[in-house]
């Protein structure tokens, strides 16, 4: 095809007809394999919805409804998600469907996308004034509960909960809808894709109220001055 165009160029009576020709395989492709970008503002076209509709024009998120913010996300934790929902190792009414119509390239293609996408300046500003030890959800966040075999949730989230690598994500820059909605997945099975099961046996020692003020406290931490925090 790629000899055919080439020469058919050279004819000039027939280079109109050549550029149709030669122009529609490449949109057709860009169709069947569209960017990342392209699925994050319009949808895959084979039932993948846009991720911006929920995740936010620049990945923040939605505080109110508790979508997560995916901007910054470590890459392989993000590709982790998706591949779980897809597999129904964690499992949501929203995110399952949007999941199981993308491809495993796309998959790949959007955790990459997302993870280098910077931390909008809201989500930052949700971090400006931190709660400290003495508020509610401080002691569990900072020194778990060694009573109920709690260790603190910055002992694997890291300080502030800013996120530690591909296997502890960051809770700052969450909004306190959304941690709680996982607290109450794990809680309820719905969602069990967790190595060794560690935050199975954290969410179960949890209460409401423990719930409640934990997810609140970690609404307000920073999310860290360096993108993609190790
Ligand atoms: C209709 C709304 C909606 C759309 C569209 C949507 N999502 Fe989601 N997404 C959610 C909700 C709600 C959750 C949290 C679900 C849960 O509780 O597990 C979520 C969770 C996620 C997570 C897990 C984040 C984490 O911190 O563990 C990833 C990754 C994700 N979505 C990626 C995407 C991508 C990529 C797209 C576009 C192809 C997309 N989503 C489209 C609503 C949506
Ligand atoms: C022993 C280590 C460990 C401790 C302690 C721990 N976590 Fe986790 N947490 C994890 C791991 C691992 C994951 C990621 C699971 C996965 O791969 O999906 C996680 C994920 C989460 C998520 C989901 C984040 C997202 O983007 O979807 C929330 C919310 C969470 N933890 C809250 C807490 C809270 C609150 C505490 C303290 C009460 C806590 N964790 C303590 C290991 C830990």
């Amino acid at each position: 095809m790629r000899i055919f165009c080439r020469s058919a160029s050279f004819l000039g009576v027939a280079a109109l007809t050549a550029a149709l020709l030669c122009a529609s395989p490449s949109r057709a492709d860009a169709a069947a394999h569209p960017s990342a970008a392209a699925i994050a503002q319009a949808g895959n076209g084979h039932g993948a919805a846009p991720c911006m509709a929920c995740h936010g024009s620049r990945g923040g998120g939605q505080v109110s409804s508790g979508f997560p913010r995916l901007a910054g996300l470590n890459q392989a934790y993000l590709l982790k998600q998706l591949n779980d929902y897809a597999s129904g190792a964690r499992d949501n009414t929203i995110m399952t469907p949007v999941a199981r119509t993308l491809t495993a390239t796309e998959r790949e293609a959007l955790a990459k996308y997302y993870s280098v996408m910077p931390v909008p300046a809201a989500v930052i500003k949700a971090g400006a004034n931190p709660s400290g030890a003495d508020a509610p959800g401080g002691q569990l966040a900072l020194r778990g509960r060694w009573s109920k075999q709690v260790p603190a949730c910055v002992q694997c989230h890291g300080p502030h909960g800013m996120g530690v690598g591909q296997h502890f994500p960051p809770l700052a820059g969450q909004s306190a809808a959304y941690i709680a909605s996982q607290l109450q997945a794990w809680q309820n099975g719905t969602r069990h894709n967790d190595p060794l099961q560690l935050m199975q046996h954290v969410a179960s020692a949890l209460d409401s109220a423990d719930i409640k003020q934990v997810s609140a406290w970690f609404a307000t931490q920073p999310v860290g001055a360096i993108k993609g925090t190790p």
